[in-house]
């Protein structure tokens, strides 16, 4: 049997870490070097795959109140030090789902709302060819 973090480290918590690569205002300006017209716009829904401790998640909601930011990662002890930030800096707009994106079922993608941006950092260099193809086909933007 495969075990759930496919060969990951686990066994201690990744660092707390905030990238700012992947806030939508760096996104616009990678955006407009490279001839698309993309803004951010109020009301954005927002997924960070793979969201480690959940520090850029956090930031970008409590610095946007009207965007829905969700972060999403296996890890079930970054997902509850996650929560537990969001849940004492009462930021209503910042969700975490624990979830092992290679193997989510359809009803699990679902669950989450229709995205504006998705973005990925860190995660790609790390993790198997099939986890990178998930990647691949879900357009996720890679910050790193
Ligand atoms: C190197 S850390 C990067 C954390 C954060 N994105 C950053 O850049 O600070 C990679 C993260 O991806 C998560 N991860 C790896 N494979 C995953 C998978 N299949 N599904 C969900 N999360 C995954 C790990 O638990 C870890 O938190």
């Amino acid at each position: 049997m495969t075990a759930w973090n496919h060969g990951y480290v686990t066994d201690s918590p990744y660092t707390f870490s905030y990238q700012p690569a992947q806030t939508p205002g760096s996104i616009a300006m990678v955006c407009a070097m490279a001839g698309v017209a993309w803004q951010p716009r109020p009301g954005m829904a927002l997924l960070d795959i793979g969201c480690g401790r959940g520090l850029t998640v956090n930031v970008l909601a409590a610095a946007n109140p009207d965007w829905n930011v969700i972060g999403l990662d296996y890890n079930p002890a970054h997902i509850a030090e996650a929560q537990e930030l969001a849940d004492a800096a009462e930021l209503g707009n910042a969700g975490f789902v624990e979830a092992d994106l290679a193997a989510m079922t359809d009803a699990e993608l679902d669950q989450l709302p229709e995205l504006d941006v998705v973005t990925i950092h860190g995660v790609w260099t790390w993790v198997s060819c099939r986890m990178r193809c998930v990647l691949a086909l879900c357009g996720c933007w890679h910050g790193g």
